[in-house]
């Protein structure tokens, strides 16, 4: 039974009732434009065919009662009466819920039945995936007009101050605004966005290391401490209001880290809107070759990659039907992506996968994917 069946049947036999609403949002991938949305920057990723599903009805008072078909517990509280708990699912619905509230929205209580399968942990954004299907939710049941972006930025809102975690724009936004076969290009500072279609007879793979490292917060906020002190230093707003002229005029100034950590963020920039011109124009050796400038750079300036991350990719490097692979997402382990010749993927996967094991002794996930739409409502 696929997922879209299991909460829809759960829910008839909890509630001997058709679900009014049936919910969807999407995980993703980042093909390229990375650690450069809390710069202000571009990023373009894809909302992929893994998600969080929701089927609900609206109740007459303000409870949530959300039966959770991946986790023991239950989520249960009051939109009236909310109090942090420790991390756990219920905390990313209610964080929503606080930040929907805090933004002057006037929220209905639903009861319904959850389950998602975007891989816990693996950085493809579960996260933002229950994030966005709570609000897409909320936005059913109490009658609210859907503002993709500044439902995203609320998400992150909730993320950043009821959750804890200080990321970027990038995961909510793609979440919200996906569209099937396309990537996105999206711009984290005015929020505008544009799509580029995925290129044709190729696949999105995605290669999960099987590894996750402690500490990635603390890594993470380090990064983005440099970024602003990069910032800082060049008088502006955000790296992204750094040009490659101006940075090659001031860097030797810069203490040689900052340098390039500044050095990362500023020729990501121009990568992905470079890589969304090689898109519109098919071009996918130039889309590939891309894809593995933006992996040394985040391996040697930004220094975010790790021993199996760059394992699995110099492994996707190696196959001839690869045109480009990186490390995707926050780093330091999780997943790294490739482009494949859609004719060789399955000798792809194999190989890769055998190769890495040998190295690294670890088994890989691999998924191969399709670029989805963005939260939506199934059915009403
Ligand atoms: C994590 C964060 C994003 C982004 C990436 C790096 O996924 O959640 O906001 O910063 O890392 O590109």
């Amino acid at each position: 039974m696929s997922i879209q069946q299991q909460v829809v049947e759960t829910f008839k036999t909890q509630y001997q009732a058709e679900p009014t609403f049936l919910i969807r949002a999407p995980g993703r991938v980042n093909l390229i434009g990375e650690h450069t949305d809390y710069n202000d920057g571009f990023v373009m990723p894809l909302a992929i065919d893994r998600a969080v599903w929701m089927a609900v009805r609206a109740r007459d008072d303000d409870q949530i009662m959300l039966k959770s078909l991946d986790f023991a517990d239950p989520i249960q509280f009051s939109l009236s009466q909310m109090s942090k708990g420790t991390a756990s699912p219920s905390e990313y619905v209610k964080g929503v819920a606080w930040a929907l509230q805090d933004a002057g929205y006037a929220l209905r209580g639903f009861e319904g039945v959850m389950k998602g399968d975007v891989p816990i942990g693996s950085g493809l954004s579960s996260s933002a995936a229950l994030e966005l299907a709570t609000a897409r939710t909320f936005a059913a049941v109490s009658g609210l007009a859907w503002d993709a972006p500044h439902m995203a930025r609320l998400s992150q809102k909730a993320e950043n101050q009821w959750v804890g975690v200080n990321c970027g724009i990038m995961d909510q936004m793609i979440s919200a605004v996906g569209q099937a076969g396309y990537a996105v290009l999206i711009d984290c500072r005015s929020l505008a966005t544009d799509t580029a279609p995925l290129p044709q007879g190729c696949y999105v793979v995605v290669l999960d290391t099987a590894t996750r490292r402690g500490l990635v917060d603390s890594a993470y906020n380090e990064r983005r401490q440099q970024c602003e002190n990069a910032a800082a230093f060049f008088g502006v707003k955000a790296l992204r209001d750094v040009t490659s002229a101006t940075f090659e005029a001031q860097a030797h100034e810069l203490d040689e880290v900052t340098r390039q950590r500044a050095r990362h963020v500023i020729t990501e920039n121009e990568r992905t809107l470079a890589a969304k011109n090689a898109m519109l124009a098919g071009d996918v050796q130039q889309l590939g070759a891309l894809m593995n400038a933006s992996h040394i750079s985040l391996r040697d300036d930004f220094a975010v990659s790790s021993v199996a991350l760059d394992a699995i990719v110099a492994a996707a490097w190696a196959h001839p039907a690869c045109y480009g692979a990186r490390m995707t997402g926050a780093g330091f382990g999780g997943c790294a992506v490739a482009l494949v010749k859609s004719d060789a993927v399955h000798d792809f996967v194999q190989q890769v996968s055998t190769e890495y094991s040998q190295r690294t002794h670890y088994t890989p996930q691999v998924y191969v994917c399709q670029a989805t739409d963005g939260a939506t409502v199934v059915t009403s």
